[in-house]
């Protein structure tokens, strides 16, 4: 018999050194703990004891989302998630996010997903995904003249600084969210002593306005630049980041990772092929926990009303009938134009797939091409926080 628990202080490192074991990771040492102990806060860590034992685990980090048209709303951002080996295929899983979803303040969740069969079942739907693009250094230039300048600073500088720059220019594209002050703990003092990050920092007229976090590996016989952290709204800083990281010395090629589906690469070097995608992925998996505030959170295009029909096997409460139109959206009695599980919902919440999409992979059925000009935005959704 599992039960579920919600954890206090004195169980938060057996809940991380179980949650490091199911990714086949030693537990942390001292010095680590001391750092990730800060991430943890009261009532966010549930555990699964069976006869007595910790044998799973599942925590939230208290965070906030930007959904279409920019409101930012409160989110519980999910991570160390596992199960013990020996109790694994038994429902611990199951139980355990049931109990935390029935837990949950926030109107919406979001997790990074270490197998892709895992989390549809609870609701959650591939929002965002990010590409992994690759710069061969000697062929790229950028064009034009830099708007403002890039200054690297120390990891007690990034430490404090990042921090409030982000809080003030981070959270504009819809998919992006608030970083917990554990993230950055974790992000920026949990580096190895050995581990080599560099921290630029741009200004441009109006004061900082962007950033870069990132490594170089030595290769046998090249070097790798590997960018982490990229985070830049305007267009000027954006472009100085990207002509200061390809004009780094020693460098052979540059690796970004999970970088928005749209970002115009393609037409910021002189060479349209400087940039590769390597490869395409899942970043965010959201849930939408209450569906009716969360279709109310967001603002819609033009195009005929249109309605959803939802049905939640784990949230009975948001099952039912939505009208969607450029006004807004409410519950109604009227019969569904497209019926969907919550999960395909949470998909397309963000924009990041449209409903046209969905029926031609035959999860839906109906007006699609209504519902697409209402959920559209201008950017594709990413969030470019990993956590
Ligand atoms: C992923 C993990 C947490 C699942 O825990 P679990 O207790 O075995 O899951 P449950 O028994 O509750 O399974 C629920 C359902 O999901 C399925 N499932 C669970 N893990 C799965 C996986 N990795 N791949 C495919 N299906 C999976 C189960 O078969 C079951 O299906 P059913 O409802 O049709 O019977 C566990 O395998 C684990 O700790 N893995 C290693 C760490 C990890 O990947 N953590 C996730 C980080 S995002």
């Amino acid at each position: 018999m599992t039960e579920i628990r919600v954890l206090d202080e004195t169980q938060y490192r057996a809940h991380h050194t179980l949650f490091r074991g199911t990714l086949h990771y030693a537990p942390a040492p001292d010095e680590l703990w001391e750092v990730v102990r800060k991430s943890y806060e009261p009532g966010r860590a549930l555990g699964a004891f069976a006869d007595g034992d910790l044998v799973g685990a599942v925590q939230t980090f208290p965070s906030s989302l930007v959904v279409p048209g920019g409101a930012v709303v409160p989110h519980a951002a999910v991570s160390r998630v596992g199960v013990r080996a020996d109790h694994t295929r038994r429902g611990v899983l199951s139980a355990l996010k049931r109990a935390q979803l029935e837990g949950l303040s926030e109107p919406v969740a979001t997790l990074r997903a270490s197998e892709g069969l895992i989390y549809g079942r609870y609701g959650y739907g591939v929002a965002t995904r990010g590409r992994t693009v690759r710069i061969q250094r000697a062929r790229a230039s950028v064009p034009g003249d830099p708007v403002g300048r890039v200054r690297l600073i120390d990891r007690d500088g990034a430490a404090k600084l990042l921090p409030e720059i982000y809080d003030r220019i981070g959270l504009t594209r819809p998919g992006a969210i608030g970083r917990w002050a554990g993230w950055w703990e974790m992000n920026i003092r949990g580096a190895k002593p050995d581990e080599q990050f560099a921290y630029a920092v741009h200004s441009g007229p109006d004061g900082d306005d962007g950033f870069v976090i990132y490594k170089v590996e030595h290769k046998e016989n090249s070097k790798l630049l590997q960018v982490y952290d990229l985070i830049a709204p305007t267009s000027g800083a954006w472009a100085d980041l990207w002509r200061f990281l390809v004009g780094v010395d020693l460098v052979d090629e540059i690796e970004a990772w999970l970088r928005p589906l749209d970002e115009p690469l393609e037409f910021l070097f002189a060479e349209p092929r400087t940039a590769r995608t390597t490869e395409v992925e899942d970043e965010t998996w959201l849930r939408l926990v209450d569906v009716p505030r969360m279709l109310a959170e967001r603002t819609y295009g033009d195009g005929d009303p249109v309605v959803l029909g939802v049905t939640d096997r784990l949230i009975p409460a948001n099952a039912g009938s939505y009208l969607i139109t450029p006004d807004g959206a409410t519950r109604t009695d009227l019969s569904p134009d497209i019926e969907l599980t919550v999960d395909l919902l949470g998909a397309a919440y963000l924009g990041g797939v449209t409903f046209t999409q969905l029926a031609a992979a035959n999860r839906i059925s109906g007006a699609t091409a209504n519902a697409d000009r209402l959920f559209a935005i201008s950017q594709s959704p990413w969030c470019g926080t990993y956590f």
